[in-house]
């Protein structure tokens, strides 16, 4: 019997990219270039799985072209607000995501961030490289201490626990959420943390606020001027999610005028593209989208969809199966 054939959007791990050669009849995208609407469309047409990633805008645009011979989706990611789920089930595909296997590296990410903006890490890093420390001083950058503050996280899923696990019994945190769909209690006790009735009450008492919520429609701009004035002065902003949960216009203007103290950015609003007044902000720190971007983690998550797409194919419903 022929084996499928399946059309990646980018390059993935090498150890992933060699199993989808052997198993499948597979195309790689050699030079690693970001697809056009033209090319996922072809791509649609032509293989029986495709394998985007959370940088390929997979919407009704793409998903409306005819003759689609594809029939799974097997997204390189967690996320899923790329794929516009409801084109994708009108146009017959099976979606599949890779959650857990990225959780812990994620946290770790948005601990890199609050630690790196507090303690003022990356203006650091940035004065040593340009020959500007002239030795150890009582006043020199002071930071903001982490150890025994609160952290405030909006939404509590998986990576928002890991988050919640690091700062709790690693830095003394104080935990309290908003998440309209909270965990099971024994999760909620385990790490000692307090629920709050909304994201205000989060706002109200972070020291640190942290976002652990999907992006698209539903949390558009959720963090915006209101949420800015609603937080604590001095409060720092972490944002491992989807960039565009965030104003980012508010939070320039949020952090010039001192509403509050710093953000840790690792997506944008316009991602690849980035504020530039965010980009001139010493109190800002930025990274490109690096999550997930572990050897082992990248290689976890390439083999989750290689398992999602041998069970699709074997006539089963793939494990992360979204729609
Ligand atoms: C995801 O998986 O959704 C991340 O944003 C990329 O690792």
């Amino acid at each position: 019997m022929s084996k499928p054939k399946v059309i990646v959007t980018r390059r993935w791990h090498a150890d992933v990219e060699a199993v989808l050669s052997d198993r499948f009849d597979t195309q790689l995208n050699e030079d690693d270039h970001s697809m056009s609407v033209q090319e996922l469309q072809d791509a649609l047409r032509n293989a029986d799985a495709v394998l985007p990633t959370v940088c390929d805008k997979v919407n009704a645009e793409v998903l409306g072209v005819e003759n689609i011979r594809a029939k799974i989706l097997g997204s390189n990611g967690v996320g899923f607000n790329h794929i516009d789920l409801e084109a994708a089930k009108a146009a017959g595909l099976t979606v599949t995501n890779t959650p857990e296997v990225l959780t812990d590296c994620t946290a770790d990410l948005a601990m890199t961030l609050l630690l790196c903006v507090a303690r003022r890490a990356g203006e650091g890093e940035r004065h040593l490289r340009n020959g500007e420390w002239s030795g150890w001083r009582p006043t020199h950058m002071m930071g903001t201490s982490v150890t025994g503050k609160t952290l405030g996280l909006i939404g509590m899923g998986r990576i928002a626990r890991a988050v919640a696990a690091r700062a709790a019994h690693g830095f003394n945190m104080k935990i309290i959420f908003h998440d309209p769909f909270p965990p099971r209690a024994a999760d909620i006790a385990d790490l000692n943390a307090t629920q709050c009735a909304s994201p205000e009450e989060v706002y109200a008492q972070a020291d640190f606020v942290s976002l652990h919520c999907p992006g698209g429609k539903e949390t558009y701009h959720l963090i915006s001027t209101e949420a800015f004035k609603a937080m604590k002065p001095g409060a720092f902003v972490i944002n491992s999610a989807r960039g565009d949960v965030i104003d980012e216009v508010a939070l320039v203007a949020a952090l010039d005028s001192g509403e509050i103290a710093g953000a840790g950015l690792d997506v944008f609003e316009k991602e690849p593209a980035v504020t530039p007044a965010l980009a001139a902000m010493e109190n800002v720190v930025l990274l490109p989208h690096l999550g997930s971007a572990t050897q082992e983690t990248r290689k976890a998550m390439g083999m989750r969809v290689v398992e999602n797409l041998e069970a699709f194919f074997a006539g089963e419903t793939p494990r992360d199966n979204l729609i």
